[in-house]
């Protein structure tokens, strides 16, 4: 991985309930990283606001994390309208419909390929018809990974037990995203995720990007925790 700023390669989460708060942190955290993800629920409520704030109040860029899927003409058409509005980076399933937004996102906009939803477990991957050896999540990440590769993905989101994996096998072009991420310094209470790094191990394992929500979005001040994390992935460089 090249040498930049920790910042660039620091992930916001915008996982706020309404667009008010959600500008606060676009105002709060700017200037201390790098992009800013904006997911279903903001999205549905303030989708277009909010990507202008973004644009007109910051120099970061902007994650669509909507998790495409749908017969390819739609998908196509849908990623070339992220294209258009400059997103950087856009989420779409590993499935054929990912070849589409790859053809699409001529602008510049990086197609992620969703490998397996980290709530899936094997009993629902089972369920789901994979054969036993795809009902092991990590051989179904491989596997779709090497998908969506194939259909002209950018990279693809994955956890920090993943990455080393993946950069080993798909070189170092093939973007990695990782959430999950933990300083060690950080406590979020009742916290959900299980498979949890933190930013110099995600980094040092070969992560380009790492998403961190709630140990910035918590801490008291949320600027200051960025940029201990920035810090951390400077570091690990
Ligand atoms: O750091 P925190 O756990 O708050 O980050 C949560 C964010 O990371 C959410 O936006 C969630 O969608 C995203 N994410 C995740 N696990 C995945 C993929 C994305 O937590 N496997």
């Amino acid at each position: 991985m090249s040498k930049s700023k920790g910042y660039e390669r620091l992930i916001f989460p915008l996982d706020l309930p309404t667009y008010e708060e959600a500008e606060r942190y676009v105002e709060l955290l700017n200037g201390h990283v790098g992009v800013f993800k904006v997911g279903l629920e903001l999205f549905v409520k303030s989708g277009q606001e909010i990507l202008e704030t973004i644009k007109k109040k910051t120099n970061a860029e902007i994650f669509l994390d909507l998790k495409f899927l749908d017969i390819p003409a739609t998908v196509g058409r849908a990623t070339k309208v992220a294209d258009d509005l400059g997103v950087k980076f856009l989420t779409v399933h590993c499935d054929p419909c990912l070849k589409k937004a790859a053809e699409n996102a001529t602008k510049g906009t990086k197609i992620l390929g969703v490998t397996v939803l980290t709530s899936a477990s094997a009993e629902d991957l089972k369920t789901m018809g994979m054969s036993p050896e795809l009902c092991d999540p990590k051989n179904l990440v491989m596997h779709r990974a090497k998908m969506a590769k194939g259909y002209g993905a950018d990279g693809i989101v994955c956890s920090g037990e993943e990455v080393q994996d993946i950069r080993r096998e798909f070189g170092p072009d093939f973007l990695t995203i990782v959430p999950g991420i933990r300083p060690t310094w950080s406590v979020v209470k009742g916290d959900d995720q299980s498979r949890i790094t933190t930013p110099a191990q995600a980094i040092s394992r070969g992560a380009d990007y790492i998403v961190v929500g709630r140990p910035i979005r918590d801490a008291k001040n949320p600027a200051e925790a960025a940029d201990r994390v920035a810090e951390e992935i400077e570091k690990a460089l």
